[in-house]
């Protein structure tokens, strides 16, 4: 398929600003293009999504890799508007949150296991850092194909790891019990603009072969936040007052300044308080 191929190599070209070779008749070239052209939706039309669609997309998200089949990532859907009107009013940054008719939280569930050895009578020595671990990642993956998979329908998603800076009310809320916590929340709804692809590090940053590498990382940086700068300069920088003005204001700038803040110091505390063992 022409159309597919040159699809995900016009979008890889324009997240890596690299040219990658696409093999003659290559399988899949359709999916790889849809994963290629991913963009992160914050406009939607308040058109409603459907329960069924909604329950088909969470089937597909479910069917990702999951650790050792424990299936420990579960989606909590949240259409209520009362409940929805209640979340976005904890994120007033995100005022365009509220147009999606479906919130999403995606759940780590390090509780179930211990259930089910406690319901067949067996120990359980393994509450320790692993079952934290293990069931956050298994969240994202679900979270990550549940993207996949609206995308590939014409939806829009926005991950929203904000809700963690109100854990403690949202985990109330949502009656979520000992060792069960949000990894993200999500808005997901139909898009009201096409978006844009979101160029990404260079692999010569983010793929090393055979051993670990970091040879050239502060050239690679500067050229990616130049090529970046080139098609989606950031509009305003941030705190100023704080950081002064820069003449060139690029991604690693930006993220510099995000990260000179401390965000969610009590999310361990919150973790531990669900009855998670970090250690
Ligand atoms: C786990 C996770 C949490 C995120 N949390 C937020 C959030 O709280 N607010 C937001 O506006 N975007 C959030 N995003 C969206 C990212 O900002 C977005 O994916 C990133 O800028 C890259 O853009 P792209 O997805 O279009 O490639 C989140 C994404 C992920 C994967």
């Amino acid at each position: 398929m022409a159309g597919s191929v040159d699809r995900l190599k016009a979008a890889l070209s324009e997240r890596f600003g690299e040219d990658f070779p696409v093999p003659e008749g290559l399988a899949g070239a359709d999916e790889l293009a849809h994963i290629a052209s991913h963009r992160v939706c914050r406009r939607y039309r308040t058109d409603d999504v459907p329960p069924d669609l909604l329950r088909l997309l969470c089937a597909a998200a479910l069917s990702a890799p999951t650790k050792s089949d424990l299936q420990q990532g579960d989606i909590l859907i949240v259409r209520d508007k009362a409940r929805r009107e209640v979340i976005c009013g904890l994120l007033p940054e995100m005022p365009w949150l509220m147009d999606a008719p479906v919130f999403l939280v995606f759940l780590a569930n390090g509780r179930r296991v211990p259930q089910i050895s406690a319901m067949r009578g067996t120990p359980f020595p393994n509450d320790h850092l692993d079952l934290f671990f293990n069931a956050s990642v298994d969240a994202a993956i679900v979270l990550a194909n549940f993207v996949r998979a609206a995308e590939a329908t014409g939806l829009g998603c926005c991950p929203i790891s904000v809700i963690r800076d109100h854990v403690a009310v949202v985990s109330e809320m949502l009656a979520l019990p000992d060792k069960v916590i949000p990894v993200a929340g999500m808005g997901v709804g139909w898009p009201a603009e096409d978006g844009a692809i979101s160029p990404r590090l260079p692999l010569s940053v983010t793929v090393h072969e055979e051993t670990f590498s970091e040879d050239g990382l502060a050239e690679h940086i500067d050229a990616y936040d130049r090529r970046r700068a080139a098609i989606r300069p950031y509009r305003r920088q941030r705190e100023p007052e704080r950081f002064g003005t820069a003449p060139f204001y690029g991604w690693s700038e930006d993220k510099a300044r995000q990260y000179a803040k401390p965000q969610r110091t009590d999310f361990g505390a919150f973790v531990r308080g669900k009855g998670f063992k970090l250690d």
